[in-house]
């Protein structure tokens, strides 16, 4: 079987790539013709472990290949998948389906024999039946089914997760486009990964339900945290007696200074755009975000009142930028909110990311971006850890000490054991565990 798939971002190019792990033969296809001469080179224009080899073997035995005309990648494609941006709409935070919506204009223009259009694309409940509709106007039913087919892909481990579902879910119409689905997937078949054939508005449904209630959790557990300091009570603790319980998994339970990335925070809103619309408000996910967003600010007083109150003149050393490790995306990071606020009230930020550092700078003005952790803290009054990437797991904490003007520590991924750094003579701060070190218990005002 062929496949084309439109839009070559972190979804559609680990998707492309995976299904011609498969066996298929795919074409993606991207507008960003830099990007795809980029990818003809051998190049891969994101950061996802393992990517590079998937697309190298994959390109050399000819299964996967490189465009930017939809018509022709359409034309021989059993499959067409639409994988193409969904970001947040400017000013009203519903999911911008535009480029969802021009894709499936010019598959309808290409189409000859039976296809099956897949929408992968996180979209609003709805959206694939808007596709079907496009298509309908354009073409006679017997060429074409729509399926809904959302991905659940975590950037950093999206090969493994797309190898390796806990679950596929297809929202398909009819037999045959059921069919042409199981096909796609015999490999995970095979391994008997569950498969969830339900109606197209369940299957989106299904996407923005569990990021949002994925969202949630941490949400709940940020929370949590903060009434664990006022109890000394510890989050960590606390996350670990609650995973014990089946019915809630131990899974994003750990504290963070808010979720960021291409999806939680955008799908949250759309969801909640969507339910107002349907004038069935989601008065919780509503919470998330508002909770979440309060978080991200609060995170930077946190940083203000552990320096005592003031910033103004200080250097202050942050290592990690991306929303997450094992990536160098930027959407909707910790530290976009966060950097700006500390530089706002008068300190010099040096920061440091082990991939993000390319997409932060455009991102972070006036910040100096350092070439590795040991740099940054050169002289700083203060170190922050603001995103868990390993190496920042296994810092020479005796340099550390050494390097900073002050021996304070403020670790908002509780990367470290606050009794393991009082003893190494750090002031250090961490989230929802008694501080440790001769510093009062730092108290952020409630109203940030
Ligand atoms: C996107 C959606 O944002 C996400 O909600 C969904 O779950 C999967 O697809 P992502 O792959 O991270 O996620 O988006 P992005 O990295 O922005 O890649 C989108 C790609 O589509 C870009 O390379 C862009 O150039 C391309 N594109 C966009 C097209 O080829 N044609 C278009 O009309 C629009
Ligand atoms: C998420 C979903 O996990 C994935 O299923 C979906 O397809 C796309 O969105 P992703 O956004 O790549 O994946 O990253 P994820 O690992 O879910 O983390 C999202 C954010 O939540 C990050 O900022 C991360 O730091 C934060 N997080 C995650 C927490 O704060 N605490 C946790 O316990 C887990």
């Amino acid at each position: 079987m062929r496949i084309a798939v439109i839009g070559a971002g972190y979804v559609g190019l680990v998707s492309g790539a995976c299904f011609s792990e498969f066996g298929f033969d795919v074409t993606c296809i991207d507008k960003d013709a830099a990007k795809i001469e980029r990818l003809r080179r051998g190049e891969i224009p994101i950061y996802e472990p393992g990517l590079d080899d998937l697309v190298a073997s994959n390109t050399a035995n000819g299964r996967l290949q490189f465009g930017t005309d939809i018509a022709a990648a359409v034309e021989g494609a059993d499959a067409v998948f639409i994988a193409v941006g969904t970001p947040t709409r400017r000013g009203d935070g519903h999911a911008d389906i535009s480029y969802v919506l021009a894709a499936a204009e010019e598959i309808a223009g290409a189409i000859r024999r039976h296809t099956v259009v897949v929408t992968k694309s996180t979209v609003p409940p709805g959206t694939s039946r808007k596709v079907a509709a496009i298509l309908t106007g354009r073409l006679d039913e017997s060429l074409f089914d729509v399926v809904s087919n959302p991905e659940f892909l975590r950037e950093g481990s999206a090969i493994q997760d797309f190898m390796r579902p806990d679950r596929v879910v297809i929202g398909a119409e009819t037999e045959r486009a059921r069919s042409v689905m199981r096909e796609l997937y015999r490999p995970l078949f095979l391994i008997e990964t569950p498969i969830l054939f339900t109606t197209l508005e369940t299957a989106e449904l299904i996407k923005y339900a569990a990021n949002s209630f994925l969202a949630t959790k941490i949400a709940f557990i940020n929370e949590i945290a903060d009434l664990c300091e006022r109890l000394d009570a510890d989050v960590q603790e606390v996350a670990k007696g609650m995973g014990l319980d089946g019915r809630i998994g131990r899974k994003f339970l750990h504290t963070s200074p808010g979720f960021g990335g291409s999806c939680f925070p955008k799908d949250c809103l759309a969801l909640t755009r969507t339910a107002e619309e349907m004038e069935s408000p989601l008065t919780i996910v509503d919470a998330v975000v508002a909770s979440n967003d309060r978080r991200k600010r609060r995170m930077a007083q946190r940083v203000i009142a552990a320096c005592g109150g003031s910033v103004r003149g200080k250097t202050i050393a942050v290592l990690g930028l991306t929303f997450k490790p094992n990536t160098d995306d930027m959407r909707d990071s910790a530290s976009l909110t966060i950097l700006p606020v500390l530089q706002n009230a008068g300190a010099t930020v040096r920061a440091y990311d082990p991939a993000g550092m390319d997409e932060a700078k455009p991102l972070l003005a006036g910040v100096e971006f350092c070439s590795n952790s040991y740099e940054a803290l050169t002289g700083a009054d203060v170190l922050v850890i603001l995103t868990e990437w390993n190496e920042f797991r296994a810092l020479d904490l005796k340099r550390v000490k050494s390097l900073l003007k002050s021996p304070t520590i403020i670790d908002l991924r509780n990367i470290y054991k606050p009794d393991a750094m009082a003893n190494a003579g750090f002031y250090y701060f961490s989230l929802g565990r008694p501080s440790s070190g001769p510093l009062q218990k730092v108290r952020v005002s409630k109203a940030v």
